[in-house]
């Protein structure tokens, strides 16, 4: 038997069925029935703006699966760039799948040199590493004309390759370029996360040696962010996306969604709270302070839109840190940081609200001990979410889907004639 809801519109008493499929009423079909009252949400809050197939996420209770696998099990066995193929592809490859997809995305590593030389280094001296990627992002566009061509399979097939290749180059140029330091070629010998390590970090030595345990814990790190549904930046990527533009230029809009700070900077908001903390003994007065504050003062890294239970990557990320730790040496806040987590949890105000270690709560604690500077931590996030963002366009691309257009609801003066200035009062 098909759900559905029964409305009646009391102005006229007439009333109309509308079917629920796949958990959802079509909001066409109520405006067919409804003409002219549209559906107000801002934020988004209820409302489903696309159906998809990429990322599965029960908030409350706790689950986060890309394409029917558990978040658990990718971190434990896969890699990133297996994710990234998962994520575009809808099934893990076979062994000469992933090879063929291991061996384009390393060809393809470089970026052009006007990219580093004329674009990056006209960036002022002290340029935030995010707002050097936004631009540059954006700016590859005008490096690849066949970007253009969205709907050819081969020329889409190419940017996605470029794009999931050359962030990391992206990245670590603007790390070198704001610390001064001179920018480092990609060593296509390595793998994905060596070789951004090797291009974040290396000096004078000829190959850059990554220690393995972290090289693995960022890869870790890269699948957690690799993709999450409907987030603000992916909305970014799709509204831009829907209106055909090329996809360098919807990824840039998808950076810049993140570089906020409600978005890809609360790790940064994290590691400057548990700073201010300082040591153990201050978690209670600062609990209290918080609790005072009524959400005025947040505790950063807790507390998610959609996870009202402990989120399943804070959990993997805190055995990240464990390893990352035994080769860094422990960072000094996680002691910080778990009597916060102790208290909170067994806090009231914190259960009663639902409010659990998100994502960020841990991450910039290991993103720290690896030694990136804070400005770094949303750059990172892009790195991984680039996966999920390409993933999302074409899927919205192969759905043959509407321009995003949302209606208002307007609130402004009436009709009024325009007055001169010089009869206008103070
Ligand atoms: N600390 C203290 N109180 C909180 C917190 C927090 N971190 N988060 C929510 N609350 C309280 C809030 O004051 C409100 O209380 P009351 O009902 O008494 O008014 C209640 O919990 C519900 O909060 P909300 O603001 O309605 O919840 P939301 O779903 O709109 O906000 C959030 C979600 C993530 C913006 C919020 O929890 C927050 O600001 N957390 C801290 C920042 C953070 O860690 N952000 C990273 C999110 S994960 C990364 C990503 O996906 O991009």
């Amino acid at each position: 038997m098909t759900e559905s809801i029964t409305i009646t519109d009391n102005r006229s008493g007439e009333s109309y069925e509308i079917p629920v499929v796949n958990g959802g009423v079509s909001a066409t079909d109520w405006a067919k029935i409804l003409p002219g009252i549209w559906f107000y949400d801002p934020g988004f809050m209820s409302t489903a703006a696309a159906e998809s197939s990429i990322t599965y996420l029960d908030g409350t209770a706790g689950i986060l699966r890309y394409r029917g696998y558990p978040i658990e099990q990718l971190a434990e066995s896969s890699t990133y760039l297996e994710v990234a193929y998962l994520l575009l592809n809808g099934e893990l490859p076979t062994e000469s799948q992933f090879e063929q997809w291991r061996h384009d995305v390393t060809s393809h590593t470089f970026i052009h040199e006007n990219v580093r030389k004329r674009f990056l280094d006209g960036f002022h001296y002290d340029a935030h590493p995010m707002g050097m990627l936004v631009s540059a992002v954006a700016a590859l566009s005008t490096f690849y004309f066949d970007a253009k061509d969205i709907f050819d399979p081969a020329s889409r097939q190419k940017q996605i390759i470029r794009l999931i290749a050359k962030m990391p180059t992206l990245a670590a140029a603007a790390h070198r370029f704001s610390v001064g330091m001179p920018f480092v070629y990609p060593d296509n010998s390595l793998d994905f996360p060596s070789n951004f390590l090797s291009m974040m970090w290396k000096v004078a030595e000829p190959r850059y040696e990554t220690d393995p345990a972290l090289s693995r814990a960022l890869d870790i790190l890269f699948i957690l962010h690799a993709d999450h549904e409907q987030n603000c930046s992916t909305t970014a990527m799709r509204v831009v996306g829907s209106s055909h533009a090329d996809p360098y230029s919807a990824c840039a809009a998808a950076c810049a969604a993140l570089y906020g700070p409600r978005h890809g900077g609360a790790n940064e908001a994290v590691i400057r709270m548990l700073s201010e903390i300082g040591s153990m003994e201050n978690v209670p007065a600062f609990i209290s302070e918080v609790k005072a504050g009524h959400g005025h003062m947040r505790l950063q890294g807790f507390g998610h839109r959609v996870y009202k239970n402990y989120d399943p990557r804070a959990q993997i990320i805190k055995k990240a840190a464990d390893d990352v730790f035994e080769v860094t040496g422990r960072n000094p806040l996680l002691d910080v940081a778990l009597k916060l987590e102790e208290i909170a949890l067994s806090d009231e105000y914190f259960t009663s609200r639902r409010l659990y270690p998100n994502v960020d709560f841990y991450s910039g604690l290991i993103y720290q001990a690896m030694g990136f500077p804070l400005e770094m931590f949303p750059v990172l996030f892009a790195i991984a979410r680039t996966a999920g963002w390409l993933a999302h366009w074409q899927e919205m691309l192969d759905q043959d889907s509407k321009i995003a257009r949302p209606r208002q609801l307007y609130t402004g003066a009436d009709a009024r004639d325009y007055v001169p200035m010089s009869r206008r009062g103070a």
